[in-house]
C-alpha cells in the first residue's frame, strides 16, 4: 500500500495550549480513512497544519513524495490537497456557479489582459472550467439552483457546494472537516454515496466527523486522536471493540462507564 499522506510527529501549541502533541498518521492512496477523537483532541488543529492554515510548532508532512511541511495553503492546494473548514465558507452572494469558478486554479495562471479581453486562452480556460463546475453540481445534486445565490443554500447544502468547490482544482487527496455536522439525518446517506462516488474515481479522503456511523460506513481505516496524539488506528470493527476508544470519549475508564449504564 502506498501512502498519499504521511503525517510525521506533527506539533501545534497555542499560547500554551498543547492542541496536537506529536500525532503520527497515514492515509492510504485510494482510501477513504476517517479521523475521530473527542471535541478538542485537536483534530482542526491538525488539519489545519497539513493544509497549511496553520505553521506547524514541529513535524513533517508528506503529500506523495513531496514535503510540503510549511508551504501556503495554495501551494499545498496545487500539490494536490485541498480541505474544508468546519465552519463552511462559501460566497454567499456568489452564484453556485460562481462559486465554483472562483475556485478554479487555472484562472490562477491567465493575465489580466487575457481576462479583460476575453482572449482564446481565457475562453478555453473558462469553458473547461463550467464544462466541470456544472458537472460537480450536479454530482452534488443542486443543478436546479446553479444560478440561485448561495444564500439561498441550508446549511447542508452549503456543505455540499464547498465540497463541489474542492473537487474543481481536481485534488489527489481531500481533507473534510465535519461534513455531515448540521447535516439533516435523513440525507446523511445521500453525502455518502456522493463521497463514494467521488472516491471511485480515484480521489483518496481524510474525513473527520463525530457521526460514527458514517464514519464506519465509509472508512476502512479510522485513526482516533486524543489530547493531540494518535490513540489508536484501525478497521471501524477494531476501533468500536477498543475499550481505549470508549474510555477517551467518556474520560472515564470502561469498568467505571459499565458500572454507570442503566
Ligand atoms: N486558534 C486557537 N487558539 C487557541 N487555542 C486553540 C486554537 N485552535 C484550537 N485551540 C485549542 O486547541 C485544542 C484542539 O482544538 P481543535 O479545534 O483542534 O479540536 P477538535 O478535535 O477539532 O475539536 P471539535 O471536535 O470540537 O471540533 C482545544 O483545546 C482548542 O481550544
Ligand atoms: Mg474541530
Amino acid at each position: 500500500m502506498t501512502a498519499i499522506l504521511k503525517v510525521c510527529d506533527v506539533s501545534k501549541a497555542f499560547s500554551g495550549v498543547h492542541a496536537v502533541r506529536g500525532a503520527s498518521f497515514e492515509v492510504e492512496q485510494g482510501s477513504i480513512t476517517g479521523l475521530i477523537g473527542p471535541n478538542g483532541s485537536g483534530k482542526s488543529t491538525t488539519i489545519d497544519c497539513i493544509s497549511g492554515f496553520q505553521r506547524l510548532d514541529g513535524g513533517r508532512v508528506l503529500l506523495g513524495d513531496r514535503d510540503i511541511t510549511g508551504l501556503r495553503p495554495a501551494e499545498i492546494a496545487k500539490a494536490g490537497m485541498i480541505r474544508t473548514f468546519q465552519n463552511v465558507r462559501v460566497y454567499d452572494s456568489y452564484s453556485l456557479l460562481d462559486n465554483l469558478l472562483v475556485a478554479e486554479q487555472a484562472f490562477r495562471d491567465l493575465n489580466w489582459f487575457d481576462a479583460l479581453a476575453r482572449t482564446p486562452r481565457y475562453r478555453k480556460v473558462r469553458e473547461a472550467a463550467e464544462d466541470q463546475a456544472r458537472g460537480l453540481i450536479e454530482l452534488v445534486g443542486l443543478t436546479r439552483l446553479i444560478d440561485a445565490p448561495a444564500t439561498v443554500l441550508s446549511y447542508g447544502q452549503k456543505k455540499l457546494l464547498a465540497f463541489a468547490a474542492a473537487m474543481m482544482a481536481k485534488p489527489r487527496l481531500i481533507v473534510l472537516d465535519e461534513p455531515v455536522a448540521g447535516v439533516n439525518p435523513s440525507r446523511v446517506n445521500e453525502v455518502a454515496d456522493i463521497l463514494r462516488e467521488a472516491n471511485a474515481t480515484g480521489i483518496s479522503f481524510l474525513i473527520v466527523e463525530h457521526n460514527v456511523e458514517f464514519i464506519n460506513s465509509l472508512c476502512g481505516k479510522v485513526i482516533v486522536l486524543e489530547q493531540g496524539r494518535k490513540l489508536t488506528e484501525g478497521t471501524p470493527a477494531l476501533i468500536r471493540n477498543d475499550p481505549r476508544v470508549l474510555e477517551a470519549y467518556l474520560g472515564i475508564a470502561p469498568a467505571e462507564a459499565d458500572a454507570e449504564a442503566p
